[in-house]
């Protein structure tokens, strides 16, 4: 054989022998190896300790385009369990991929994990974030951008360039103090500050920020429009989002394509993802303040609660300078908001992921199968402990996964039992879930009762938003319904005392995760899971991965802990090895030829 050809064949074996078989052939795989650990920051002036992936924070990027498999080796190098979870992905008949407490054991300290999910038929602007409890206060989040394959129009010009913007409150305390703070029964109160991208504000004004703290800085190209992908990712501040002196013109939400629409500001609630096309049209006479401020809260706090980047032209005459650009003034006008949530509607023209329109899908015409009207109550003492609940029912988390639970048979783990009204009893914690019906069409109302905004999201799907208003739900609301562009996304807000309605076809089987984004509330217990079950389908749930973690009940089943790793100081040693393998074959081939 020559040697060319010895060198060629070896080369076509390694890289077959690097490829894990081909669960779903043909589509492209992404590969990322993390290690999740501790690392130093103070982005606030406070030296803490907040949630890295490889060192990074916030974390690295999944960038991807539809219909790609995505395989994420997790080692946990914190001294808690950890679960990552990909808010809006819709891991099509995979809830073993959804990474939250009711579908996977949690990943162990010193162990590792590897995610394998598909993103298909999604495109559009997501996050990631670790579920286990309160452990986003710390960081550990990251984007999750799904981009249109090239077949694909999108809706507006391809854009110059990319940005992602995370957004959030923050506390210095970090997120074993708030957990302790909960569980004591105390709420969390104000946080410290308001981040963008891990960093805190730029001082604008020496008597609102101290000096010498890191801010975030944008630079972008005259005359270029950027896509804005915008997340809040914090704790529990809603914030109202503005360029100054510039339009948002918003493209995207959660991956539908919105009517387009310039604002000059937008409320962006715990959870939710928004992109917005921007153009540097402005004549860089000095650079410009990116501004996220804390809505809804006490004004003595606001300055406080006030991110700021720099937003910086390349031919800019020097710094921003000035008042920062105004926030909505609402204060006394609850309208303002809701209206400016109500603007948002779905581009039923527009493709999506696939080449059909958006709005092809008439859910407007489809009769509804189930209703459940949800109400969110202030957090309250349940046998002595605070909790927050749903219809009276705080939920519980049970040491045996409801996934595994349901595919292993272990009873008495959940009931199917959740009530579709509040129920005239005392509150009680519970591991009760909703038993969804298989392409049913449900209709959920989220009463919010509580004194502050809450955020609602569902895993597993996105739903229509067909209605938002202030006062108590009655069958006549149903009237101010949208039954034309309610966009489909998968966090809507529920102001207080107000309710939402969305509808969501159960089509994905599962069982998945309703809950509230706001930290505090979900730890507290509100949230349920829906179970859907396919009847027809008997290998219920696809099949189990083999790397499977047990615990609970079914701890028994767990197999040698090879998952077990050395710490490395955040370097991706496997992606390492990768590179040195195939210089070596580079060299090879080389020489022999
Ligand atoms: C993400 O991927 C897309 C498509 O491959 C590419 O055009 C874009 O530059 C990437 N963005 C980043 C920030 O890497
Ligand atoms: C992590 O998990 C995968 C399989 O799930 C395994 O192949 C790999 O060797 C593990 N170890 C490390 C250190 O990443
Ligand atoms: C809706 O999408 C269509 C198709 O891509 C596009 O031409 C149109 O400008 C969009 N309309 C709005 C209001 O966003
Ligand atoms: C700085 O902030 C303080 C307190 O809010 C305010 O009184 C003052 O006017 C601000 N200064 C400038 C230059 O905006
Ligand atoms: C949005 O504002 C920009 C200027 O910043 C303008 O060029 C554009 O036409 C506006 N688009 C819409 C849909 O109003
Ligand atoms: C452009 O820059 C000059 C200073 O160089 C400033 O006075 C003027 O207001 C700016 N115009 C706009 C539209 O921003
Ligand atoms: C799922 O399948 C297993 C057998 O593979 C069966 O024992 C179990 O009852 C099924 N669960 C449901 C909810 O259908
Ligand atoms: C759950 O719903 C299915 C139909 O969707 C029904 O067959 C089953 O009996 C229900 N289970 C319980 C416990 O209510
Ligand atoms: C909460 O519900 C009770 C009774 O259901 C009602 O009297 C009260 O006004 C509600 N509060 C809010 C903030 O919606």
């Amino acid at each position: 054989m020559p040697p060319r050809t010895a060198v060629m064949l070896l080369l076509a074996v390694v890289l077959l022998a690097a490829v894990p078989a081909p669960a779903r052939a043909g589509d492209p795989y992404a590969y990322y190896d993390w290690e999740v650990s501790y690392v130093s920051a103070q982005p606030l002036g406070v030296k803490q300790k907040v949630i890295g992936i490889n060192g990074q924070f916030p974390g690295p990027a999944l960038n991807v385009t539809t219909n790609w498999n995505v395989v994420v080796n997790v080692r946990n190098a914190l001294d808690e369990p950890l679960l990552l979870t990909w808010n809006g992905v819709q891991q099509r008949k995979s809830a073993w991929q959804d990474g939250v407490l009711g579908t996977n054991c949690a990943v162990p300290p010193g162990w590792n994990w590897t995610y394998e999910f598909q993103v298909k038929d999604q495109v559009g602007s997501f996050f990631y974030f670790p579920s286990t409890p309160m452990h986003r206060a710390a960081g550990g989040y990251g984007a999750l951008t799904i981009n249109n394959r090239d077949v694909i129009p999108i809706p507006f010009p391809f854009p110059d360039g990319d940005i992602t913007l995370f957004i959030g409150d923050w506390y210095n305390a970090g997120h074993k103090a708030l957990r302790r703070a909960l569980d004591g029964g105390a709420p969390l109160g104000a946080p410290d500050g308001v981040l963008i991208n891990g960093l805190g504000p730029y001082q604008y004004n020496q008597s609102v920020v101290p000096p010498g703290l890191v801010y975030e800085r944008i630079n972008v190209e005259p005359g270029k429009t950027y896509r804005f992908r915008v997340h809040n990712v914090g704790v529990s501040t809603s914030l109202n989002f503005r360029i100054q002196n510039h339009n948002l013109l918003l493209v995207e939400t959660e991956g539908s394509y919105t009517s387009q629409q310039n604002y000059s500001n937008l409320d962006i609630h715990v959870g939710q993802s928004y992109s917005f096309l921007v153009t540097m049209d402005q004549n860089a006479s000095t650079d410009y303040y990116v501004v996220a401020s804390a809505r809804f809260v006490d004004p003595s706090v606001v300055d406080k609660l006030t991110g700021v980047a720099i937003l910086h032209y390349s031919n800019s005459q020097g710094p921003a300078s000035g008042p920062l650009p105004d926030p909505p003034n609402d204060q006394y006008d609850t309208a303002f908001s809701i209206n400016q949530a109500r603007s948002i509607r779905w581009n039923v023209t527009a493709s999506g992921a696939r080449p059909n329109p958006q709005g092809s899908f008439h859910y407007g015409d489809i009769t509804v199968t189930d209703v459940y009207f949800l109400q969110s109550g202030p957090p309250e003492l349940i046998n002595g402990q605070l909790r927050a609940t749903l219809n009276g029912i705080s939920y519980i988390a049970p040491s045996t996964p409801l996934v595994l639970a349901q595919l292993f048979n272990v009873p008495g783990v959940y009931k199917l039992d959740f009530p579709n009204h509040p129920m005239n009893r005392l509150p009680k914690v519970d591991t009760s879930i909703i038993n969804g019906t298989y392409k049913g069409f449900m209709e959920i109302i989220f009463q919010n009762n509580a004194t502050t905004l809450l955020t609602y999201h569902l895993d597993g799907y996105a739903f229509f938003v067909v209605g938002m208003d202030y006062g108590l739900w009655t069958e006549n609301s149903r009237g101010t319904y949208n039954k034309w562009d309610g966009v489909a996304r998968s966090t809507i807000q529920v102001f207080p005392g107000a309710w939402t309605a969305v509808l969501v076809f159960l089509d994905n089987a599962g069982i998945w995760n309703l809950r509230v984004q706001n930290l505090d509330s979900w730890y507290l217990g509100q949230e349920v899971y829906i179970n859907v079950v396919n009847p027809e389908d008997n290998s219920n749930m696809t099949d189990l991965p083999d790397n499977t973690i047990f615990c609970g009940a079914l701890s028994s089943l767990q197999k040698e802990q090879s998952h077990r790793f050395q710490y490395s100081k955040a370097s991706p040693v496997a992606q390492w090895r990768k590179t040195v393998s195939l210089m070596i074959l580079v060299a090879w081939f080389a020489i022999w030829s």
